[in-house]
């Protein structure tokens, strides 16, 4: 049942609010100020090292919490793609956390990953959507994200989760190793619960945020930049525009731009820029004005701050409102969703379904 959607992916994309705020008050205790995690926990004293592995989508969900834990609670983190960490078997130090996402538990090379940590890793940790999952099974803490069944090949609201989830798990390492207090976790939870109420302002953009994906959709080349936790919300960006559009996106971090990638801008490849004005904005700005200073046309996704400063020379801005800086990949995720989308409808493609995918990866 598609609840009146043309497909189950914007059934998907427009249940976000209430799934990550269900989310959100699973692990909130009844006072809302700490955070509960199920059975034994897990007591980040002990732990020296997270190891976070996963597959596409749920990789970049690592990607962005690698900034969450090293930045609140200063866990070293390593993240790796799956199919490379489980033939590269890297050394695992002792008091290393092994952290698993995958949205079906079941992805071969991840649950590959998990059996090849087990009895080598001081805990084995999953973020699952599906709680009777394989991977779920075979860890020591399973931490669903309750997003409910996803059935769109292309993950959204499971991204979203596993984000939501990732974030109060790095919020409760800062808390265990000192880095933050009872107040300022209570303050990050109480903004937190804000969220899900900046996700449908957000969505109340969706018909710019169309307009402009019926531009890309003329593109045959797309650049997604980021910088940051926005670097790998470009690479989200990216992946879910080629699954589903079936034109090239690539995404860079916005500083590795001068690098080589530069030399592909010209007016015929759209660059879409994410940006919340945080403390990096001023230099992925200028790195927009490189893009077009070459002939780049930049879709530009910002707050009102953000616009304020460089709208001026975009050729499409998008509006999102002002989170904090933490909460922005969460909710800069549903422009990456509504651009893919929306490109893909006006390509006229199978957006469920699209070719050569499956929904879960159980074959290598
Ligand atoms: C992208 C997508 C895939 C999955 C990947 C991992 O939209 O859905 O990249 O994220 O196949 O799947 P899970 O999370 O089930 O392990």
């Amino acid at each position: 049942d598609k609840g009146g959607h043309k497909h189950f992916m914007a059934k998907e994309i427009a249940e976000q609010p209430r799934v990550i705020g269900e989310a959100i008050m699973h692990y909130l205790s009844a006072d809302g100020r700490s955070i509960v995690l199920p059975e034994k926990g897990i007591d980040f004293t002990k732990i020296d090292r997270l190891t976070m592995v996963a597959c596409g989508t749920a990789f970049y969900a690592c990607l962005t919490a690698k900034y969450w834990f090293e930045q609140l609670a200063g866990l070293p983190v390593d993240v790796d793609i799956a199919s490379e960490f489980r033939y590269r078997e890297p050394p695992i130090p002792a008091r290393t956390a092994a952290l698993f996402v995958s949205q079906s538990g079941e992805t071969a090379d991840t649950l590959a990953a998990l059996r090849f940590c087990d009895g080598k890793a001081a805990t084995i940790l999953s973020v699952v959507n599906v709680p009777e999952s394989s991977i779920a099974r075979e860890s020591d803490l399973a931490l669903p994200i309750l997003a409910g069944t996803e059935i769109g090949v292309a993950s959204t609201k499971a991204f979203t989760c596993q984000l939501t989830v990732l974030l109060m798990l790095a919020l409760k390492a800062a808390h265990d190793r000192g880095a933050l207090d009872h107040e300022a976790l209570a303050d990050h939870l109480s903004k937190l619960r804000a969220l899900p109420s900046a996700f449908n302002t957000a969505m109340e953009q969706a018909q710019p945020m169309a307009a402009a994906a019926r531009k890309l959709a003329e593109a045959s080349d797309i650049l997604f930049l980021g910088r940051g936790l926005m670097y790998p919300l470009a690479l989200e960006g990216a992946l879910k525009l080629k699954e589903i559009s079936y034109i090239h996106a690539e995404a860079y971090a916005s500083g590795e731009l001068k690098h080589g990638p530069i030399a592909l801008i010209d007016k015929h490849v759209p660059v879409v820029v994410m940006a919340p004005k945080d403390g990096l904005f001023d230099k992925t700005a200028s790195n927009m004005q490189e893009v077009i200073a070459r002939g780049g046309r930049v879709v530009l996704i910002t707050d009102r701050a953000g616009a304020a400063e460089a709208a001026e020379d975009a050729w499409i801005t998008l509006l999102m409102p002002q989170v904090p800086p933490l909460l922005a990949p969460i909710l800069y995720a549903l422009p990456a969703q509504l651009l893919a989308y929306h490109t893909a409808v006006a390509k006229g493609t199978d957006v469920d379904q699209p070719r050569n995918l499956a929904k879960s990866v159980t074959v290598e």
